[in-house]
């Protein structure tokens, strides 16, 4: 299969998985547990749309590797892993706020994303209907229209960032949050990185950071942010486990960068 074939099918899949979570959504959500903190929760929507999501996929691929984020990896035989996260955005999700997606990734090389090469991505909003898709070298897509990145205006950036679920964390990150503060005309907390990246990729927003992201969060967000021009970059800094993402113009990056690695 090319890349654009991947993409397609991770474009059907993500739209039926949409459908399952939204009707999930409308009969009532309940918290199945908490992981690695009390705010970090996974809801029985969840597993049930990895689920589908995995079953589909062995249908159709069944040589495939898969990392999911509420049922882990397996290796494949192929050399492609599917990169997928059932609902992104679960807090939104259980609280009744719209802004979650469904995030599939198509990557090659294995699933240390150091590693792997994304293929295509998939971050489809089933409330709004819109779907974010990628395909490596053939651009980056809403509904089927060409997305390009945009660069900040004279007011500055449009920025969007995430906290982790660790209370400890969070003086850190706002600490941080005050270091790009200078450079931004507003900042934005939607509460679902894939979608946050998505809108990156879109020229909603003219960049993003956060610390601490997992592979399934940004595996297809990353695709799309690059496809429509952009730069999603996570710099090594040594000895520091809750990882930097950023994503935006090269120059806005390399901006945000020097920001919020400066020591606070
Ligand atoms: C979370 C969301 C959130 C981000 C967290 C993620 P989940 O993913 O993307 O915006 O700030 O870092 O863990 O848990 O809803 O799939």
């Amino acid at each position: 299969m090319t890349a654009a074939e991947l993409r397609d099918l991770a474009i059907d899949i993500a739209h039926e998985a949409g459908e399952l979570a939204q009707r999930r959504r409308a009969e009532g959500v309940s918290i199945a547990a908490s992981k690695s903190t009390l705010a970090d929760i996974v809801t029985e929507a969840d597993r049930e749309v990895e689920a589908l999501i995995r079953a589909r996929l062995n249908a159709e691929r069944p040589g495939d590797g898969f990392l999911g984020e509420e049922t882990g990896g397996g290796e494949g035989s192929t050399g492609i892993t599917w990169v997928v996260d059932p609902i992104d955005g679960t807090v939104n999700y259980a609280s009744g706020i719209p802004l979650y997606a469904v995030s599939i990734a198509v990557v090659e090389g294995g699933s240390d994303p150091d590693r792997w090469t994304a293929l295509a991505g998939v971050v489809r909003s089933p409330v709004l209907g819109e779907t974010f898709s990628a395909a490596r070298d053939e651009g980056a897509h809403l509904n089927g229209a060409r997305l390009r990145i945009a660069e900040p205006g004279p007011a500055g950036a449009l920025l969007a960032t995430g906290f982790g679920y660790d209370p400890r964390t969070h003086a850190g990150d706002l600490a941080m949050v005050g270091r790009v503060m200078p450079i931004a005309r507003d900042l934005r907390r939607g509460g679902s990185a894939a979608t946050d990246l998505a809108y990156v990729a879109a020229g909603r927003l003219d960049g993003y950071f956060e610390r601490g992201l997992s592979p399934w969060d940004f595996a297809a967000g990353s695709l799309l942010v690059q496809e429509a021009g952009g730069v999603f970059l996570r710099p090594e800094t040594a000895g520091v486990v809750r990882r930097l993402s950023l994503a935006g113009s090269a120059d806005l990056v390399g901006e945000l960068r020097k920001r919020a690695l400066a020591e606070g």
